[in-house]
């Protein structure tokens, strides 16, 4: 089944081939075509161009008038598979508690794993299919989602087994990712080195066992996991063909860049705390330096330098985090908002940020992430809006008219 889709004010990352990451003051480029029209069959891109060339034949056609065209969002750092709200720390922190303090008193990811370990795996499903729902109605059209709220062997796995469900249940490419260094357990806190040889010497081989995890993370920060701890546990990763994908420099230098840079991370995500040693580390490699702006607004830490990164040439990407204690809002169209306004990114970057660049950073560039022939027909149709910068500008209003999701129409 053909659908030809005429009169796009205007179609956005419009590439022939696939391209590959999009680097620094590069990203402010969008390819796009002005008064176009876009072709699918089926769940795929087959065609599209001007509407002054010659229209392709179609089954059925849809004139979207001035509305304008972008590839749906690429989320590649979420924890979605939660247990419970966290709205108690909310309100201790509008109290003026810090992120720390809260985690201090029995809030942050242990009150979280508490919550998993007594859910079962079929309430953790619903819950995430809720969420992951809507997302997509969103615009979310790939994501990434982790786990690190299970901290024992069979909370780990259950989480996992339940982004493999959602894989198995979602439209949409999903990737899993094992964080199981994501805090100490209350039972390890005398013990540190015991629950890191648990990660390695019983988690990983389950995991890899049951083939349950895409990447590795850990959350190398002060007061978590050091820089050693994570390199030992990346390197045992790598022995299961686990690339990184950490959480580093949040709340401190924490040094978590330059190990994830070592091992070779797909990305390297926060980058909250920035020092000159950080960013020269990332220059030249192939980590991605995922950045969540969504974070920084709700836990009021500092933004991430945008800026100063892509000064330097290193490609950027941009993810929601979404999660009950950091991040409760996996809304990418807020974070396109953001971005702009927070993090000095403009618009185009930023859109480069949420597409193109989030799919390398989870790997699915080769399906989404740009207008391609051959890619899935994952995309957004806005109303009918006067540009796409307005989309950023307006924040916090509904700019999006329809969302296709290989090829169907999911609102
Ligand atoms: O990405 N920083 C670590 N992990 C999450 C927060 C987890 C939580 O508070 O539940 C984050 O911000
Ligand atoms: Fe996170």
């Amino acid at each position: 089944m053909k659908t030809l889709f005429i009169n796009i004010k205007q179609l956005l990352q419009v590439y022939e081939q696939n391209p590959s990451i999009i680097s620094g003051l590069n990203m402010n480029t969008v390819p796009s075509i002005q008064n176009a029209y876009l072709l699918i069959e089926d769940d795929k891109i087959v065609q599209y161009g001007s509407m002054d060339s010659n229209l392709p034949n179609a089954d059925k056609i849809i004139d979207v008038h001035g509305k304008t065209i972008f590839p749906s969002w690429c989320d590649s750092h979420t924890h979605i598979v939660f247990a419970a709200t966290r709205e108690e720390e909310f309100l201790m922190k509008i109290e003026g508690k810090s992120y720390e303090e809260i985690a201090a008193a029995g809030g942050g990811i242990l009150n979280s794993a508490r919550k998993v370990e007594a859910a079962t795996e079929e309430e953790l499903f619903i819950s995430a299919s809720n969420r992951l729902h809507q997302l997509i109605r969103l615009g979310t059209g790939s994501i990434e989602i982790k786990s690190g709220y299970g901290l024992s062997t069979n909370a780990e796995l259950k989480m996992l087994r339940v982004i493999k469900k959602l894989k198995a249940h979602f439209p949409i490419p999903i990737k899993a990712t094992f964080l199981g260094a994501h805090a100490y357990p209350a039972i390890y806190k005398e013990n540190k080195e015991a629950y890191i040889q648990l990660i390695i010497d019983e988690m990983l081989p389950r995991i890899h066992q049951e083939q349950l995890a895409d990447y590795v993370d850990v959350f190398c920060e002060e007061g978590f996991f050091s820089t050693v701890d994570t390199a030992r546990i990346l390197t045992a990763a790598a022995t299961y063909g686990l690339a990184p994908k950490i959480h580093a420099n949040q709340l401190n230098v924490s040094g978590g860049v330059q190990v994830g840079v070592a091992h070779q991370a797909i990305s390297v995500d926060h980058l909250e705390c920035m020092d000159e040693a950080a960013i020269q580390s990332l220059k030249g490699s192939n980590t991605i330096a995922t950045l969540l702006p969504s974070c920084s607004f709700y836990l009021g830490i500092p933004f991430a330098p945008a800026r100063a990164l892509m000064q330097e040439n290193i490609p950027v990407a941009l993810a929601s985090d979404y999660n009950p204690g950091s991040t409760p809002s996996g809304n990418m169209n807020f974070l396109f908002s953001l971005a702009c306004i927070k993090l000095k990114m403009k618009p185009m970057e930023a859109l480069n940020a949420m597409t193109i660049n989030g799919a390398h950073a989870m790997q699915v560039a080769d399906s989404v992430g740009s207008i391609t022939v051959g890619k899935k027909a994952n995309f957004i149709i806005t109303k009918e809006i006067p540009s796409i910068t307005y989309a950023a500008y307006s924040f916090g209003e509904n700019c999006i008219e329809n969302v296709y999701i290989n090829g169907s129409q999911i609102i």
